[in-house]
């Protein structure tokens, strides 16, 4: 009997091609087909292993219903869909996506900032209705670059990728993490380390958010921590939108405490908080950051082979994204 996997949605590239010739039987889902609990716990009942999105709920409850998984991996470098600890206990690996969007979603962040901090959206919005009246010195002045000091929360690699762009603008790069990144990491971004972030906040006029999600990082930027920043600072999240308090951020924004915001991630996705629509100055993406062709195939790949290998009870010790 060949093994079954279930993708639990169509993906790009060829990873159904490559799980069906190394002789799995593959069944693809449809888009959110298994964004619900119960539909997701009954439908893996079939399976030996699964990739899922992270809109799929694999919790405690969808794990322990079906102890005959043998891996998961995730669609995605976040995981905090995923009751990891769950799967540990039940010998269910769990494997994510890291590296292959590092740079895509730099990219993200760095256009989040150029984007708002030259205020693109009102200014494009403008010329769209008609209302570009030609030059004008008061024109949608924006900040500049150059000079300036960025903070990045959460130095792991897609933190380290935006810190390479920053510095290619000629901006002073501080970052706060959980540990302080090795001395050859700190070199290549030229980065320097801020163990308090309360100590960083007040230096920054941009601030970038890329940690993963987890109960300390959870509302890491709160009302309080929103004070601590410039009147003229932007806010960047390409992490997890939980990782602010979106409600004391579009205050902020409103009140004019900070001067913008991008975001890709937002705390209640697919719902944006009504505020954040109508706040100043702010441009908000689709949760886009990994959103290239190459990436998106590079990340198919990637978790269609942590499951063959373990669906073949072949060594993992040289996968680069087993979790558990
Ligand atoms: C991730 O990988 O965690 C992103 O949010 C989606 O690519």
């Amino acid at each position: 009997m060949p093994k079954r996997v279930l993708i639990t949605e169509p993906i790009p590239g060829k990873a159904e091609a490559y799980l069906k010739s190394a002789g799995f039987e593959v069944t693809v889902g449809t888009r959110k087909e298994f964004d619900e609990e119960q539909a997701l716990k009954a439908a893996l009942n079939e399976f030996d292993g699964a990739i899922t999105m992270l809109s799929n709920p694999v919790n405690k409850t969808v794990l322990k219903e079906n102890p005959q998984l043998k891996i998961v991996a995730n669609y995605a470098v976040g995981y905090n869909n995923i009751d990891v600890e769950a799967a540990r206990s039940l010998g269910i690996h769990i494997a994510n996506t890291p590296d292959v969007l590092s740079e895509a979603t730099a990219d993200i962040a760095l256009l989040l900032l150029l984007a708002t901090s030259r205020k693109i959206r009102e200014a494009e919005d403008q010329l769209r209705q008609g209302e570009f009246d030609g030059w004008h010195p008061l024109g949608f002045l924006g900040t500049e670059l150059h000079g300036k000091t960025a903070g990045i929360v959460g130095m792991g690699r897609i933190g380290g990728a935006i810190a390479r762009r920053l510095r290619g603008f000629s901006i002073n790069v501080l970052y706060h993490n959980r540990n302080r990144v090795n001395e050859s990491v700190e070199q290549q971004t030229e980065a320097t380390y801020c163990a308090e972030i309360d100590d960083m906040l007040p230096m920054c006029d941009f601030l970038f958010l890329s940690s993963p999600l987890t109960p300390q990082t959870h509302h890491i930027i709160n009302e309080t921590r929103l004070h601590l920043l410039k009147s003229e600072s932007i806010i960047i999240n390409t992490g997890r939108g939980p990782l602010i308090d979106e409600e004391a951020l579009a205050s902020a924004l409103i009140s004019g405490k900070i001067a913008g915001a991008g975001l890709d991630v937002f705390e209640k996705e697919p719902e944006i908080h009504p505020s954040l629509l109508k706040a100043p100055n702010t441009v908000l993406l689709p949760h886009i950051g990994s959103a290239t062709r190459e990436t998106r195939e590079a990340m198919g790949m990637m978790a269609a082979k942590a499951v063959a290998t373990v669906l073949n009870e072949e060594d993992i010790r040289d996968l680069p994204n087993i979790v558990v």
